[in-house]
């Protein structure tokens, strides 16, 4: 097994560092910095030096004397990316990006990867899915034939773990982390002990050396068994891309991130040449109809800074003795539950009915404030009647039948008024009070109750 690189400490001061530098960062006294750390060594145990190397030091202070210097920020220059990453990718930090197969991660990794390295960074592309004149063709494809960045076609960790400690590199891709593994476990490659084993050691060595490290993440089709998730709680940042394969716009989501905000999304178009980022994507998830048709509701979701418009649309058909709950990028269990709550307080019956439905271009909502569109949606569909032209409705929908707000709906209402609606059902709390100013073009209708939403709609027929 490979040995995790050791700090370097300083002659004079006694400092140490997490990479070699030809001055000291405590004394700057130049060329003091030897290998060699404080800490007693790891011994036969295998998790010996995963606390050590956390942490150059394993004294213990008061916090107020741990020096808290700011993390190192490498912006990719990919304005998406970086958002999501918080502005950029942090030295020694462990990023994991998961998502279905095909949908774009080795290609905006690549894009990532080439812009750092002609920015001047150290890079390394360790590639255990595909050889390495599959990734350069891809590079060709990107419109990037003269890319320096040196690729290693490598699946076995202690190799590949062998070659971040003789190049040092800024930042290493790992694509992915399912195909590599370890000599010292007997299971399988990409069995849930190998992945987790693997990423244990390869976040270990980011921590010691410094360099940043991307894992690329499979989300399997059978349950996420030793999928991304099984690694998320070990690394600093998870991303997610979302997004159907079939259309061209690719969301990214941050999932978790110790260097900045959750829940923040990139927005990305595929094109001919890679992905492009989409700096203004609040329209992009509505099927554009012609005409309103029965079945859909608008909603403006708003997880990270950005509101985006997204079309909700269900179908309600007769169903046979056992009828079918299906949903698509909404929560199932919250649909049963929503189902329910139509029956009871609004008198809406689907009980002998089919139910589906579905977030438009493969959007994943998890906010609850989706409720009220997909009960409108739902009603609409049954109804075989449409909602009006340029409607739109947000807001959380209790057991009870209460409508409860969504969290800053001013700036979901200001959206809608962007973009054209004119007509939105919302929380009371979340319109906007007498004094306020009222957005242009757009006419609220402020609900308590899901029956008073049932009605207003009734009433715009
Ligand atoms: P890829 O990055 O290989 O996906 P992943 O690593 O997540 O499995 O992306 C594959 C898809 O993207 C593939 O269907 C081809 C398409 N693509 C483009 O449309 N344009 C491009 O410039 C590139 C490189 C890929
Ligand atoms: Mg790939």
């Amino acid at each position: 097994m490979a040995k995790d690189k050791s700090t370097f400490t300083c002659t004079e001061c006694g400092g140490t560092s997490a990479r070699w530098m030809g001055k000291c960062p405590s004394c700057n006294a130049w060329n003091t910095l030897i290998e060699g750390s404080s800490e007693p060594a790891a011994g036969k145990n295998r998790f010996g030096s995963v606390h050590a190397s956390l942490a150059p030091t394993s004294e213990v202070l008061p916090l107020a004397q741990i020096e808290a210097a700011d993390f190192e920020r490498h912006p990719t220059g990919i304005d998406e990316l970086d958002r999501v990453l918080g502005g950029g990718m942090v030295e020694g930090g462990v990023v994991l990006i998961g998502g279905d197969p095909g949908i774009g991660k080795s290609t905006l990794l690549l894009q990532a990867v080439d812009a750092l390295q002609r920015s001047g960074m150290n890079t390394l592309y360790v590639t255990g899915e595909e050889s390495g004149a599959q990734v350069a063709m891809r590079s060709r494809r990107l419109g990037l034939p003269d890319s320096q960045v040196p690729v290693l076609p490598e699946i076995q960790l202690e190799k590949i773990l062998h070659t971040l400690q003789s190049r040092q590199p800024g930042i290493a891709i790992i694509d992915s982390i399912q195909t590599v593994y370890s000599d010292q476990l007997t299971s399988a490659p990409g069995s849930v002990a190998q992945v987790r084993e693997c990423a244990a050691h390869l976040t270990r060595t980011a921590k010691s050396t410094g360099t940043t490290i991307v894992l690329v993440g499979h989300v399997t089709k059978e349950g996420a068994l030793a999928g991304p998730r099984v690694l998320e709680h070990m690394v600093d940042t998870v991303l997610y891309f979302e997004g159907d394969t079939h259309s061209n716009f690719r969301l990214i989501r941050a999932i978790k991130n110790r260097f900045g905000a959750v829940n923040e999304i990139g927005v990305f178009a595929m094109t001919e040449k890679g992905l492009k980022g989409v700096s203004n994507p609040s329209a992009i998830f509505l099927s554009q109809h012609a005409e309103p048709v029965p079945g859909s509701c608008v909603m403006v979701t708003l997880e990270g800074t950005r509101p985006l418009l997204v079309e909700i649309q269900a179908l309600v058909d007769s169903g046979g003795p056992s009828p079918r709950r299906l949903s698509v990028g909404l929560d199932r269990d919250r649909l049963a539950m929503l189902l329910a709550v139509l029956h009871r307080h609004a008198g809406v019956a689907c009980m002998d009915q089919d139910v589906f439905v579905n977030a438009v271009g493969g959007v994943r909502i998890s906010e609850p404030a989706a409720d009220l569109a997909v009960m409108l949606a739902i009603t609409s569909s049954l109804r075989g009647k449409a909602l009006p032209k340029g409607f739109i409705a947000f807001g959380e929908v209790g057991l009870a039948g209460e409508v409860r707000p969504a969290p800053r709906g001013q700036d979901r209402l200001k959206e809608a008024a962007k973009l054209g609606f004119k007509v939105a059902v919302v929380p009371k709390a979340n319109a906007p009070k007498k004094n306020d100013k009222p957005f242009e073009g757009l006419t609220i209708y402020p609900v308590d109750r899901i029956e008073e939403a049932m009605q207003v709609v009734r009433g715009l027929d």
